[in-house]
């Protein structure tokens, strides 16, 4: 007998009584978790909350936007959007081992957010607020993954906002802890939030980063992007998104294969599709998704995506494979 409304309304009231007047802040990631986490943070102190979202340059297209414009319009939350991607950019040049990038990426992201997070921090000084709280979207998946749980294994360092420094000593308030994804869902759904942002599927906090294989650069980004754009119109014009869990869309930067395209000869790279269906990501099986789909994202792929002349499918089940390549 789960309940979303009676979820939310424990959540409120818990959240009422551990904040009080202090201030909150919370670091928006474009994904589902942290937009629901937010959402029921502001329905239980309003403006006492004020979100930051750090655009590393890893987002996927028109993510950027759906958080400054769509999300802000369905909550009315005050949010506070940095773009750092010039900065990543410069940090990641050259890296391309997988764990040394999601090093790079979540220290960079913790250092962004602190710096946001003390100018957010002086703003509510100024109207003699004091900002005590930190909101996570951590779900129950990531406490068990991360080591968290149970003394489960660290299989990839999972990317939130930790480590921040003393001198920021937030409380951390973590309202979907004990939750599943689908939880997460109905319970975003419920509080307003519109299907694009509830129904987005999972993205890693390190995006597109961990999707090129070998280094990233603003050009491999910029194909990756295209490829990736043209998997989710596909499969969405489907009706295939709510089905399948995520699919991920993989850059094989390094890898080069021999095409032909009208009368050329082409040495391209490949784009691997992996698309998986899954209840919580802790195991997942590879999506049977209709050939014709498959076909169709193909074709559009290796004629839209200049460089791109082989698009693969991932067959792979988690385990052996993670669902992400890094
Ligand atoms: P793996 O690749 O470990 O992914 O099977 C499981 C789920 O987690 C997502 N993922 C991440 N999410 N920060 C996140 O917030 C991360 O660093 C991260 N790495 C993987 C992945 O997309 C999948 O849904």
């Amino acid at each position: 007998d789960w309940d979303a409304s009676n979820i939310i309304e424990d959540q409120v009231a818990k959240i009422r009584k551990a904040v009080g007047n202090h201030a909150v802040i919370c670091g928006l990631s474009g994904g589902v978790d942290s937009a629901v986490a937010a959402a029921l943070v502001h329905r239980a102190v309003g403006d006492q909350l004020t979100c930051v979202f750090v655009d590393h340059g890893l987002l996927r297209k028109g993510e950027v936007e759906q958080v400054k414009h769509d999300f802000v319009q369905a909550t009315g939350i005050k949010l506070m959007a940095v773009d750092a991607s010039e900065d990543f950019l410069t940090a990641l040049k050259g890296v391309s081992e997988p764990e040394r990038k999601r090093k790079i990426i979540g220290e960079k992201f913790i250092r962004t957010f602190e710096k946001a997070a003390r100018e957010v921090v002086a703003q509510a000084g100024e109207q003699g607020q004091d900002v005590r709280f930190l909101v996570q979207g951590t779900l129950y998946p990531d406490v068990v993954e991360s080591g968290g749980g149970d003394g489960a294994a660290n299989i990839k360092s999972h990317h939130n906002v930790g480590g921040l420094p003393d001198d920021l000593n937030f409380e951390l308030v973590e309202p979907l802890r004990l939750l599943f994804k689908d939880e997460v869902r109905a319970i975003g759904s419920e509080l307003g939030l519109p299907d694009e942002i509830v129904w987005r599927q999972p993205f890693p906090g390190p995006g597109l980063g961990i999707r090129i294989i070998g280094d990233i650069t603003r050009e491999r980004l910029d194909l990756l992007r295209e490829a990736d754009a043209i998997a989710r119109e596909e499969l969405n014009r489907a009706g295939l998104d709510r089905e399948i869990w995520q699919c991920p869309v993989v850059l094989l930067a390094d890898v080069h294969s021999v095409g032909v395209q009208g009368d050329e000869r082409t040495y391209g790279s490949p784009i691997v599709l992996r698309p998986v269906s899954s209840e919580d990501a802790m195991t997942a099986d590879w999506s049977r998704l209709p050939y014709d789909v498959l076909a169709h994202i193909s074709t559009r792929i290796t004629n839209e995506c200049s460089g791109i002349n082989r698009v693969v499918l991932d067959v792979t089940s988690k385990p052996p494979a993670t669902i992400e390549w890094e």
